[in-house]
């Protein structure tokens, strides 16, 4: 039986954290899937379509296309799409308290509503302090992102004007 996890976010837009998580995922599920979830929370910056095509991006550019499937999900609870593709674990990063009590919450729910599993994985400490909200604070005052996202998302901003 193949192991399949899948790793939910906003990737609004992927970081070097996310990716690190992404990858590290990828060497112990034999199948992984990111999945771009609209979260209503949060005012989004760019679009799910592209995000999405970020995000596949980068697992290219990272060699990891093979194993890992990026997707969006935007009709109904998270746990149906893991039941629909066979996933029993939800993969996090977890980079701080402020992480832990956030997530909590969710990890509770989605094993109550569907025996889906959340397990947290630590950042490399390198990336702990990177967040897309970060990212998208530093690029849309014009400094420079290039530390904290891949090159695809480096890329975009240099050629798109933001909000
Ligand atoms: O990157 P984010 O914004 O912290 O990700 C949060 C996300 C999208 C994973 C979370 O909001 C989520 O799981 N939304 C799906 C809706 C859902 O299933 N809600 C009920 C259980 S928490």
């Amino acid at each position: 039986m193949s192991l399949v996890a899948v790793v939910p976010g906003s990737f609004d837009p992927v970081t070097l954290g996310h990716l690190d998580v992404i990858a590290r995922g990828a060497n112990l599920f034999d199948e992984l899937h990111v999945v771009v979830v609209h979260n209503p929370d949060k005012s989004a910056m760019l679009p799910i379509a592209q995000r999405v095509s970020l995000l596949e991006e980068a697992v290219r550019e990272k060699g990891l296309s093979e194993s890992v499937v990026v997707t969006s999900w935007n009709v109904g609870l998270l746990v149906d799409y893991c039941t629909d593709v066979g996933a029993k674990v939800l993969l996090k990063g977890i980079r701080s308290q402020v992480d832990v009590s956030y997530e909590t919450p969710m990890a509770i729910v989605n094993r109550n509503l569907a025996a889906v599993e959340t397990m947290f994985m630590l950042p490399d400490p390198a990336h702990a302090h990177v967040s897309s909200s970060l990212v998208r604070q530093v690029a849309s005052l014009g400094g420079d992102v290039s530390p904290y996202v891949p090159p695809s998302v480096r890329d975009f901003f240099q050629r798109h004007e933001l909000p």
